[in-house]
């Protein structure tokens, strides 16, 4: 490998706007409308909606063996969902499966395809009002306002984030960027989550933002970024990084560093074009970007703001992104081009020397390390797989394959590595959804594999083009 050392400074002041001169960044306005916050009273309330359930619904979906292992005779059991993932998701009757099963299911609409009654319109009505004001309980509680557990699920199709309770595995609560007042291809990437949940981030591809919510996911904050693609936050300082969108195809030779309190951003020259992977050391003094036009590894010591570049030789890798052992010792980068994965010592932090290139599958896509450093996972784009590499071998050791893995994307461990979440953008529509909802072909999933068995045990129905995840643990 080839290196060359540079020192850059930090451009003085906080570029806004403009930057790269050929972005033009139109003005979002900030809608604080869908506060899950304070619990209010509204009609219809919780008992007149299970009065309705009761007549049309708890026929089939009560007890041990209610339909799809959903129970619609409590609240806890409404909120809990089937077998499968939600059934509601609070204030959100549009994307609720029971209100579209109600509506739109193709041969219904349910339970009339089963020869039951279809339930009356103004029951739907009083159904999406109770959903729409939060789904809340008798008394006013509005479900999962304490969860802790999230997975952040950028839709990029959709203009909107799906979150994921990890202790449910259902989605919980939908963001509408559009209802911010941000265009339908805005194309939301990737999420990053403070450590300690109080927000999260998530860049726009095509509305060159980057936006900040709060635990209560009300829009706090954005900042103007041509093209951002993959988000890292440092562990304890105030620093979030960004880097350029895949689809940018001659963007500025910089990444962004974003001072997350106030949304203020600088940037700095990586002196390679298009900027794309982004991982920050454990200890929080090195941060790791790649370019990918050309073989070229970016690692900044962020101190003394001095850059290295390492140059491998060989057919283009295009790296799509970093993984970092948590003992800080190993960096792996997906190689999308030559399906590798390549495995970089790091134990001299400033100087990745490159040790294993392991074959994978086709266009392998976001890897992530199990908590022990054991293992590294990730889906490959190019053909529906998951890859499981054993680091103490640096060989694959699995590989995970099944309904519901299509164009997997993102992924993301729970906090105690016991299952893996693996988004698929399911663009080509290699998954079929389970019911025809008309418009739904090629909703994005979010599959739930145990990591022991590596089975897939749930696949979670999102919404278009799952790409990026983010949760408050390493990723
Ligand atoms: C006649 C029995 C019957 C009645 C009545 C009924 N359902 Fe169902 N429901 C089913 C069956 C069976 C399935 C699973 C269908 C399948 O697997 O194709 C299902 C599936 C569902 C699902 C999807 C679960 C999942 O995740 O796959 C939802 C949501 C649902 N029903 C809601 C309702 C609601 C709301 C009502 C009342 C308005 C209702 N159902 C009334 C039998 C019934």
């Amino acid at each position: 490998m080839n290196r060359s050392s540079v020192v850059f400074g930090l451009l003085a002041a906080p570029l806004l706007g403009g930057v790269g001169g050929g972005a033009a960044f139109a003005t979002y306005s900030i809608d604080r409308t869908r506060s899950a916050s304070d619990p209010v009273q509204v009609e219809p309330d919780y008992a007149r909606v299970q009065v309705i359930l009761d007549r049309g619904c708890t026929g089939c979906h009560a007890g041990a063996d209610a339909a799809a292992g959903l129970r619609l005779d409590s609240w806890d059991n409404i909120i809990a969902g089937s077998r499968h993932g939600e059934a509601i998701i609070p204030f959100d009757s549009d994307n609720s499966l029971a209100i579209e099963l109600l509506t739109k299911l193709n041969g219904g609409p349910h339970p009339a395809e089963l020869g039951a009654n279809p339930i009356v319109a103004d029951d739907v009505l009083a159904l999406r009002m109770w959903i729409d004001a939060g789904a809340r309980n008798a008394d006013g509680v509005a479900p999962y306002a304490d969860a802790t557990q999230l997975l952040y699920v950028a839709n990029q199709n959709s203009a909107m984030v799906s979150i994921i309770d990890m202790e449910a595995d259902v989605v919980v609560r939908t963001v509408d960027l559009q209802e911010l007042g941000f265009p339908p291809d805005a194309k939301p990437h990737h999420v990053a989550v403070e450590p300690d949940g109080s927000h999260w981030y998530v860049s726009l591809i095509a509305a060159n933002r980057v936006l900040k919510f709060n635990r209560a996911n009300e829009l706090v904050g954005q900042v103007e970024f041509e093209r951002p693609g993959m988000l890292a936050l440092h562990p304890t300082e105030d620093f979030l990084y960004v880097g350029r969108s895949m689809a940018a195809v001659n963007p500025p030779q910089r990444i962004g560093i974003i001072s997350r309190s106030d949304m203020e951003i600088d940037e700095i020259d990586v002196f390679f074009p298009r900027p794309h992977s982004m991982a920050l050391h454990p200890n929080g003094e090195y941060l790791y970007t790649s370019s990918l036009a050309v073989n070229q590894i970016a690692a900044i010591e962020l101190a003394s703001d001095e850059l290295e570049l390492s140059t491998l030789d060989g057919p283009p890798h295009v790296f799509v992104q970093f993984a970092i052992s948590p003992d800080g010792n190993t960096m792996v980068a997906a190689a999308q081009l030559t399906a590798k994965l390549l495995v970089f010592d790091i134990t001299n932090p400033m100087s990745p020397e490159l040790e294993d290139i392991i074959d994978v599958n086709a266009a392998p896509w976001h890897p992530t390390y199990s908590p022990d450093g054991h293992f590294v996972y990730f889906g490959n784009l190019g053909d529906n797989t998951i890859t499981v590499v054993d680091m103490a071998v640096r060989r694959p050791a699995g590989l995970i394959t099944g309904n519901g893995v299509a164009e997997p994307h993102g992924s993301a461990l729970s906090p105690d590595g016991s299952r893996l979440y693996v988004s698929n953008r399911n663009v080509r529509g290699a998954y079929t959804p389970r019911y025809d909802l008309g418009d739904n072909a090629n909703s994005g999933t979010v599959i739930v594999i145990n990591t022991e068995t590596h089975a897939i045990e749930k696949v979670i129905e999102v919404e278009g083009y799952a790409a990026g995840v983010g949760t408050r643990t390493r990723n």
